[in-house]
């Protein structure tokens, strides 16, 4: 059965990553992959105790830490390096005395600051930092960063100190994020100013790190660096559900809005290196990933839906100057999902339940129905009882829907 969109459906602020800021390890740090906990939670009360969930495309973990509180084991990958160190920490177990070091390495950290005790870090290669926080902050930020380092004695209350470090950089930063991606309110005004204690505003957030911190997941998770176009290659073993949220092919980057995390914690130096790192993840198009759209062709070995190839006609014949650009993009990106999901099953037990949360895009007035595209692979690669419900409106455009494409692996 297949379900383009309903005339009823509704913004549902439940269901996006809003839901989740205040809720302990999941509200750590707000991030735009990342989708609601809630949805997560309805998939998995539907299924039976202790099992092995897989989320393929990990993201902020939100399904890992999901499914390790409710006592499964979860195994998730990411190709983005910074992601899996945050999911690594926000779903590692921690003792009370990690927590006890943590407090005091913050409060020594933040001393070595006040009395300038460190020299500052680089400030991090950022194109146009000065929008991001205005020349205090940063230098605030930059010696903070040396202290965090100078004062962890051990991996763990490292990071729990740096997933404490990255909220405040949101915090001092003039990036809005009421859009669906982040941009900049007007000019960057130090915050730091305004506060009666500096050093109080990351003892606020570290205290909401530690207090996450101290409830810890009943199962264990396995966090894989890794691509899952061949998911085959991140594990051993096999999985009884999946809970994924995949890429969307609506242009948006993750590198980008994940930028001011990964610059100040090391994991960018430049915009070359975002730019193949997004070329790497699937619907990636920021920087070199765009121009080299323009010279790719697909593989002769993946066959994608006539709806897809359809859509991505029109997109090429649309007479727009990007047309065949983006054409490309979508192209691209049904074959990095036909590869994923010909890879899936390899992972998965006999009988095991799948389910996408996925959203359709328009571009130049051409709908691109991606539920179908993923409900049509997924039956070819091996997936029976293939649904597709929607979820919830994403935006006030009355097309652009959010959906879940459920199957149960059937080799
Ligand atoms: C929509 S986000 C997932 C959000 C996640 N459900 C959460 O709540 O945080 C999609 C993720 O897929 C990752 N990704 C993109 N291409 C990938 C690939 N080839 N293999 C593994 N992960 C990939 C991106 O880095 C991004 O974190």
């Amino acid at each position: 059965m297949s379900v383009t969109t309903t005339p009823k459906l509704r913004q549902r602020a439940e269901y996006t990553h809003r839901y989740n800021t205040r809720l302990g390890r999941h509200g750590w740090l707000r991030l735009t992959p990342a989708y609601s906990l809630r949805v997560v939670e309805e998939l998995l009360a539907g299924c039976g105790p202790h099992l092995r969930v897989l989320d393929p495309f990990c993201g902020a973990g939100t399904t890992a830490l999901a499914a390790a509180n409710r006592g499964h084991e979860a195994g998730t990958v990411d190709i983005n390096p910074f992601l899996v160190w945050f999911t690594r920490a926000k779903t590692a177990t921690y003792g009370s005395r990690e927590i006890v070091e943590t407090e005091a390495a913050g409060e020594a950290a933040l001393q070595k600051v006040h009395r300038r005790k460190i020299g500052p870090v680089e400030e991090p290669p950022m194109h146009r930092i000065e929008r991001w926080w205005p020349s205090s902050d940063r230098m605030y930020l930059r010696y903070l960063k040396a202290a965090v380092e100078d004062v962890s004695q051990s991996d763990q209350v490292r990071d729990l100190l740096n997933v404490a470090f990255c909220r405040l950089v949101i915090r001092l930063s003039a990036a809005a994020f009421n859009h669906q991606s982040m941009s900049f309110k007007d000019a960057a005004q130090s915050k730091l100013d305004l506060a009666v204690d500096e050093n109080d505003l990351f003892r606020q957030e570290l205290r909401f790190v530690t207090e996450g911190a101290s409830y810890n997941p009943a199962a264990r998770v396995s966090v894989v660096l890794g691509d899952s176009r061949a998911v085959q290659q991140c594990f051993d073993e096999s999985f009884d559900v999946v809970v994924t949220s995949p890429p969307y092919a609506n242009r948006m980057s993750y590198i980008r809005e994940l930028r001011p995390y990964m610059y100040w914690l090391g994991y960018l130096q430049n915009g070359r290196e975002a730019g193949e790192l997004d070329w790497q993840a699937i619907g990636g198009t920021w920087g070199v990933a765009t121009s080299r759209l323009g010279k790719w062709q697909r593989a002769a070995d993946v066959r994608l839906p006539d709806q897809l190839l359809d859509a991505v006609g029109r997109i090429a014949g649309s007479g727009r100057s990007n047309g065949s650009v983006l054409a490309a993009y979508v192209e691209k990106y049904g074959e990095d999902v036909a590869r994923h999901l010909a890879s899936v099953g390899c992972v998965l037990r006999p009988g095991a339940r799948a389910h996408y949360i996925v959203g359709n895009s328009v571009f130049y007035g051409v709908l691109v129905a991606i539920e179908e595209v993923y409900a049509t692979l997924m039956r070819r690669a091996g997936f029976e009882n293939v649904e597709v419900r929607p979820i919830r409106k994403r935006n006030s455009k009355k097309e652009l829907v959010e959906f879940c494409v459920s199957g149960t692996w059937s080799p």
